[in-house]
């Protein structure tokens, strides 16, 4: 009786310590818990219970201010409000905030991708921070017509223990003005290791902030001028609006999962500073593509690389939705500037409120001159065979 006994007692020991493993254990990569605001509150959803008094707490998330749980659906002075995927997301008023703890590894690099969307015409926006990192988003920018867009923000954990804050910084006179939010996920990122034959980083975009298998929109990848905390490794936006982070599922992408579509004209462009040898001749290459997403041409870019800049023109192919491009230029210090922007400010043919643009994917830098040695080592080594069976 005692044996069995104590044996029950380790087992619930052991189902204690595993809860309290799960309690502490660093958060994976994907949504948050309630992320998309779809739990429902233990009073029931606050639609479900009629009017409600006070405000309802929201599962897993704390909240300072007027947070309210909105409906897909649900009107306000005529408006039908906009919730980006499911049927609730949330509302923040003025001055208000949600936020949740998290555990992560510190010293790493998170990026935060989550939704938004505008209720007023006003100007709104979204301060997105996890202490003491943070970044004020910029919603007055419709990207597209459905009327919200997915975003990705990253920051460098200072500790292990740090809590994700969506804040609306707003004071309007209409307290029911105020960004919706949803869909909140992380993912934890990684630099990819530089090629040896190519000096750009993360050229072919694979790396970069979570996206929902399902979310159809793309992630846009708002100005971010730290090379060290950036949602796309080794890139940083330079420009004031966004550029368009895309996956293979929903969009054209010349190779791999991901690609990137600028956005914008000339206020959309992203950079990188790569390794070079002062003097020395290159070569950029890179694949210029279309979406796939009925953008009306033409597309164009401009390409820079250190004191060249090209102006590219995607030409259609039926065969082909990308073609590649290059740039010769000639290294003048041992960090070049690689960069990219849309030579025209596109829209969608279907509907012209939707911004788009050429895509621009598997970005190389190689030392011109390298593949010549090569044909030379092989002239010699014919050479050399020829001689060998001459005598
Ligand atoms: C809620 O926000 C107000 C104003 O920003 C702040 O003074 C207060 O300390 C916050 N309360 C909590 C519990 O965080
Ligand atoms: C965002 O809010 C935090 C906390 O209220 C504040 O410290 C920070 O300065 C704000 N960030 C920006 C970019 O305004
Ligand atoms: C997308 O997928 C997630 C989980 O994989 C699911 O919870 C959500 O409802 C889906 N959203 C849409 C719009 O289908
Ligand atoms: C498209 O592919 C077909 C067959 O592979 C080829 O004959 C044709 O020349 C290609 N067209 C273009 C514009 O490259
Ligand atoms: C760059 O140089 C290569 C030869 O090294 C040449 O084939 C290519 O056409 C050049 N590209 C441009 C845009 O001039």
């Amino acid at each position: 009786m005692v044996k069995k006994n104590s044996a029950k007692c380790k087992w619930v020991y052991a189902f204690l310590l595993l809860l309290a493993c799960s309690a502490t254990a660093m958060v994976e990569d994907g949504s948050l818990v309630n992320g998309d605001f779809e739990t429902p509150p233990s009073g029931g959803f606050p639609s479900d219970a009629g009017i409600s008094d006070g405000p309802t707490a929201i599962p897993s998330w704390k909240t300072n201010g007027t947070v309210e749980l909105v409906e897909s659906g649900q009107k306000q002075g005529g408006m039908i409000l906009i919730v980006p995927q499911g049927a609730r997301a949330v509302r923040l008023g003025n001055d208000a905030e949600i936020s949740q703890e998290i555990k992560v590894e510190k010293g790493s690099i998170y990026s935060i991708t989550f939704s938004a969307a505008r209720t007023c015409a006003q100007l709104e926006s979204l301060n997105v921070s996890v202490p003491p990192a943070s970044q004020n988003i910029d919603l007055q920018t419709l990207y597209s017509v459905q009327g919200w867009d997915s975003y990705a923000w990253a920051f460098q954990a200072a500790e292990e223990d740090v809590r994700a804050v969506f804040r609306n910084p707003g004071m309007e006179d209409d307290p029911t003005c105020g960004p919706i939010i949803d869909d909140i996920a992380i993912k934890k990122l990684f630099v990819p290791d530089k090629p040896k034959d190519n000096a750009v980083v993360n050229g072919d975009f694979e790396e970069g902030p979570w996206m929902f298998r399902n979310e159809s929109l793309g992630i846009l990848l708002p100005t971010n001028l730290d090379e060290e905390t950036s949602s796309l490794p080794g890139w940083i936006v330079e420009s004031n609006r966004a550029v368009r982070y895309i996956d293979s599922y929903h969009f054209s992408v010349p190779g791999g999962k991901r690609a990137i579509e600028l956005l914008s004209g000339k206020e959309g462009i992203i950079s990188q500073m790569v390794e070079t040898k002062p003097n020395k001749p290159y070569r950029l290459t890179f694949s210029l593509g279309q979406a796939g997403d009925a953008c009306k041409q033409p597309l164009a870019v401009m390409a820079f690389a250190g004191d060249q800049a090209q102006n590219i023109h995607y030409t259609p192919n039926s065969n082909s939705t990308f073609q590649t491009a290059d740039v010769n230029f000639t290294a003048k210090a041992d960090r070049t500037r690689v960069a990219f922007y849309s030579v025209y400010y596109n829209t969608r043919t279907d509907d012209m409120s939707s911004l788009c643009g050429p895509v621009v994917d598997d970005v190389r830098v190689e030392q011109s001159g390298s593949s010549r040695s090569v044909v030379g080592g092989l002239g010699l080594i014919l050479i050399m065979g020829y001689l060998l069976l001459v005598y």
